[in-house]
Formats: structure tokens, C-alpha cells, sequence
């Protein structure tokens, strides 16, 4: 079992990592919440798996459990899920002294934390993550959000919660390629900040050597998003290192209209690439290149993603990251050190074509 304190002035909580935790999940909410009702909120992937455990830990710890189950996908990630949630949870009789429970990947945390974060100005928000993805990134630090017809994430807010429970059992049932998704993620906090987690996973050769490893895996990754995330809470400066390899990530997910690359594959592509620029800047990239290609094809995810020219720009010029002719980049020189580098985007777009 690991045990992280994020420590956000007046909102510190706690992350635990661990076998077993979703069926023990019930004294854990209990010493954090002083809510008497707890809304679980998963999808309808999860809900047969975990959702019957879960509320049975939540009874038997005294709390008066319902559940909201929305159909698996980011496509519910959407207006009209929060306000079955709102609806829901004024149906259910949940008050401001409640609490809700996001059961399940990233999809649902974002979603059920937004309706946490607004729900009755806020009620308390307890985070039980079931991807890879979710355990080691979005679950930790604060950001909810939906989507609009017109992009992601542009309607949220920064709500923490008031525990993150990371059960890993729970990856047993996730299918390889949204395991190797999220591993992308891991695989990009050991090129940002941390040499020895990135040995730890070249130590794996791949899936199966995961076994074992994960909780410290996972804890290495929280510990480094724990960090920047107390450093830069609004996402106004140091937080962006986790973006490294997202720009050009995001052109390649755009490029296939989310429908071929899942985020990971576009992340770990734009991270080869992004390699590729350094170098042709004059950095001395290469070797690290290699070894960051040979741990992306342990994990099958993609070296490389064509991508038309017109696509890039497409992308970068909806980056959030960009503000007029200027965007910031992410660059690793050396392993374990971001640097953000604040660049022009037309010197951007040369690199690319050269
Ligand atoms: N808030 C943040 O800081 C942050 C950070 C990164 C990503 N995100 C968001 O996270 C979302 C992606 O998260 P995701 O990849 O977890 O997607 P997801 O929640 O859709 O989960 C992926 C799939 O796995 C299924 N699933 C989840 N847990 C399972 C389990 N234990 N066993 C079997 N199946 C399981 C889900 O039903 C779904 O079909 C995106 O919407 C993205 O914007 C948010
Ligand atoms: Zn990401």
C-alpha cells in the first residue's frame, strides 16, 4: 500500500494506492466526509464490475449510498450527463452536507467532479479512479471538466476532492490497449521528472512485467503530479511540463478525429516528435530517442503518427497553451528535466516541415 498527501493549503487529502481498496472504500470516506447520503457516479462498463462492492463498503460504514450510471465513453462527457447527474442527485434527495463518489476512469471523474463542483455551489467529492489513465493522472489535481460540440474540457473548474482511493485490482479488467493508454502518461512523467521511474519501466519490457511494480509506479507518477500541481494549482505556469508531448499529441488525435489514435498514442507519438525538434535545433537528443521508441513499443503504443501539415496547424492554433503568434512547447533535453520554452508558432511550424 502507498500513501501521498497532496498539500493544498486548506484542502490537503490524501491518495492511497493499494489491492482491495474499492470493497474497503467505506471507513476510508468515512474519516474524510461528514456526509450522511453519497452519490456514486460510474459508467456502464463499471458498474457491473465494481459499482455492487463499492456501495456495500459505503452501507456498511453507515452512509445512505445511491447510484447515477451513465452509458462508457467520452462522448457522455457532455451538458446533457451533468444535468441527468444534477437531476439525479436532486431526485435522490442529496443536500450540501452530501457528497458524491466518482466511480471509474477519467471520463467519469471529470464528470462527476464538475457536478461535484457545482452541485449546491460545491458538495464533497471522493474520487475512486479505475484506469491507469485516471489512477496516475486525472483523478489527482483538481481539474473537472465537459466537453462542447466545439472541443474538450472547455466547461469546468478546479475542484479537489477529498480523497483519491487508486485500487489496483481494478486494472486486472481494463483491455490492453486502454492499459497501454494510460501508460503513455507514466512513461512521459519518467521523461519529465524522474530518471528512476523510467528505468523501473524499461525494467518491465511491457505489460506483463507490470506485475508488482504498479503500485510503485503509480505512486512515483502521483508524487510528481502532487508536486507540480501544489506548485501551480491554476495551471498558470510550472504545471504545463505535463503537457509535454500533448501538442503535437493533440494535432495527431484531431488529425483521425479521436477515432483512431485514443489520447496515450497521440501523446506518445508527439513525445518521439517532439524529440525530433530538439534535435533539429541543435540538441542532442538521439540516444534518448531510442530508448524512449524501444519503451513505447514495449507497451505497443506509437513512435510515430503521420499527419498533414495543415493538420498540425489546425490543432496548434486551437492550443490552449498558445496566445497569439506565440505557443509554449515542452522540451526534454535530458532525462528527467522539462523546460518550457516559449516559441514562435511559425518557427514551430517550420521545424515540422523541415
Ligand atoms: N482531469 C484531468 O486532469 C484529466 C487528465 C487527463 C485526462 N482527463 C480526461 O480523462 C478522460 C480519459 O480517461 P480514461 O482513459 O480513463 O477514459 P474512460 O473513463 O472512458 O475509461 C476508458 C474505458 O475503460 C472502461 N473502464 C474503466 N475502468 C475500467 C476497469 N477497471 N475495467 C474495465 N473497464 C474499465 C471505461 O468504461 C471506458 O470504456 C478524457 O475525457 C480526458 O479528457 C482528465
Ligand atoms: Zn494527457
Amino acid at each position: 500500500m502507498e500513501r501521498l498527501t497532496v498539500e493544498l493549503p486548506g484542502r490537503m487529502y490524501e491518495i492511497h494506492i493499494g489491492s482491495g481498496l474499492l470493497a474497503r472504500c467505506g471507513p476510508l470516506i468515512r474519516a474524510v466526509t461528514a456526509a450522511e447520503r453519497l452519490a456514486v457516479v460510474t459508467d456502464s462498463n463499471i458498474a457491473p464490475l465494481y459499482l455492487a462492492q463499492v456501495e456495500e463498503s459505503l452501507r456498511a460504514a453507515g452512509f445512505s449510498a445511491c447510484s447515477v450510471v451513465f452509458p462508457a465513453g467520452e462522448q457522455s462527457k457532455n451538458i446533457h450527463t451533468l444535468n441527468l447527474l444534477y437531476e439525479r442527485f436532486a431526485e435522490e434527495g442529496l443536500t450540501r452536507g452530501d457528497g458524491v463518489v466518482a466511480l471509474g476512469g477519467g471520463v467519469t471523474g471529470d464528470l462527476a467532479g464538475f457536478a461535484a463542483a457545482t452541485m449546491f455551489r460545491g458538495i464533497d467529492l471522493i474520487q475512486l479512479p479505475t484506469t491507469l489513465l485516471a489512477q496516475v493522472d486525472s483523478s489527482v489535481g483538481g481539474k473537472t471538466a465537459i466537453d462542447l460540440p466545439q472541443g474538450k474540457n472547455l466547461v469546468g473548474a478546479f475542484y479537489q476532492p477529498k480523497l483519491v482511493l487508486a485500487d489496483t485490482d481494478a486494472l486486472k479488467t481494463l483491455n490492453r490497449r486502454v492499459l497501454c493508454d494510460g501508460m503513455a502518461e507514466v512513461i512521459k512523467y519518467g521523461m519529465i521528472a524522474d530518471t528512476a521511474l523510467f528505468a523501473l519501466l524499461e525494467g518491465t519490457g511491457g505489460p506483463a512485467g507490470l506485475e508488482g511494480r504498479i503500485e510503485q509506479i503509480i505512486a512515483a507518477c502521483c508524487a510528481i503530479k502532487c508536486a507540480v500541481v501544489t506548485e501551480d494549482e491554476r495551471d498558470t505556469g510550472r504545471r504545463a511540463i505535463l503537457n509535454f508531448g500533448h501538442t503535437l499529441g493533440h494535432a495527431y488525435e484531431l488529425a483521425y478525429h479521436y477515432e483512431t489514435y485514443t489520447h496515450g498514442e497521440g501523446v506518445a507519438a508527439g513525445m518521439v516528435k517532439m524529440l525530433e525538434l530538439e534535435q533539429k535545433k541543435g540538441r542532442d537528443t538521439a540516444a534518448l530517442g531510442e530508448r524512449l521508441r524501444a519503451l513505447l513499443r514495449a507497451f505497443s503504443l506509437p513512435e510515430a503518427i503521420p499527419c498533414a501539415m495543415e493538420a498540425y496547424r489546425a490543432a496548434i492554433g486551437l492550443d490552449k497553451k498558445a496566445k497569439g503568434g506565440r505557443i509554449s512547447v515542452i522540451e526534454v533535453e535530458r532525462l528527467g528535466e522539462a523546460e518550457i520554452v516559449p516559441m514562435d508558432k511559425e518557427a514551430l511550424f517550420a521545424l515540422l516541415e523541415e
